[in-house]
């Protein structure tokens, strides 16, 4: 399973990036606007400046709404660097640009997929990853999981190349349960991947094999 980190900021994408097991990132407009990115050339800037941190996949979501706008917003992108990945939302538009850049070879992320038939929809249109929402299904009682789960059956069924990326991710057990399931991809904010390391046992552990240490010189 790869991970992504699902960040804008720079520090946060340098510490992940140090621990050695990044593979990736995603952002969106929510993210970018978080960090202070105004205007179009600081946003290709910071792209850019993502790019030069990770050598991976990089999501630079486009802000427009139509075919046309989308097209032209994700070549744009697409110019920045060879690892940047067209994030597209999952819109009649959006299907339309994914085939697009699709027949052209460029990677794209569908995000925004909250169904198994928009993932299914995404895939037949040719997009490299689905991003199915896992918290935000989560927050409104609805399980996310069992979505990564029928994504996962029907992208099996008819072998997709069209990769599973499980994202708003709130917690290392989602994590953990995505790989469990089979995600190709978590997307996970910081936080989550470092829970991961935590474990009461392991603490005490090492603080006796520290003290024990010590007394052999
Ligand atoms: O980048 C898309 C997704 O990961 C957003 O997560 O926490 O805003 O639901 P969240």
């Amino acid at each position: 399973m790869k991970f992504f980190i699902d960040t804008a900021n720079l520090e946060q994408i340098k510490e992940a990036q140090d621990l050695g097991i990044l593979d990736g990132v995603t952002t969106n407009p929510s993210l970018m606007a978080k960090e202070g990115i105004n205007g179009k050339e600081a946003i290709l800037n910071h792209y850019k400046t993502i790019c030069e941190i990770v050598d991976g996949d990089i999501s630079a979501e486009v802000l427009s709404t139509t075919y046309e706008e989308m097209i032209k917003e994700g070549e744009e992108l697409a110019a920045i660097h060879p690892n940047i990945v067209v994030k597209i939302p999952m819109i009649k538009d959006g299907v339309k640009a994914l085939k697009y850049f699709s027949n052209k070879g460029i990677k794209t992320n569908c995000t925004l997929i909250f169904s198994a038939g928009q993932a299914l929809l995404a895939a037949k249109a040719g997009a490299t990853y689905v991003s199915p929402f896992l918290g935000r299904l989560d927050d409104i009682s609805v399980d996310g999981m069992n979505l990564i789960e029928e994504i996962r059956i029907i992208f099996d069924n008819y072998m997709f190349d069209t990769e599973i990326l499980a994202a708003s991710i709130r917690s290392p057990m989602h994590i953990i349960n995505c790989a469990k399931i089979g995600a190709d991809v978590v997307t996970s904010p910081l936080a989550s991947i470092l829970n991961l390391l935590k474990h009461p046992l392991t603490d005490s552990g090492l603080a006796q094999f520290v003290a024990d240490a010590k007394k052999m010189g």
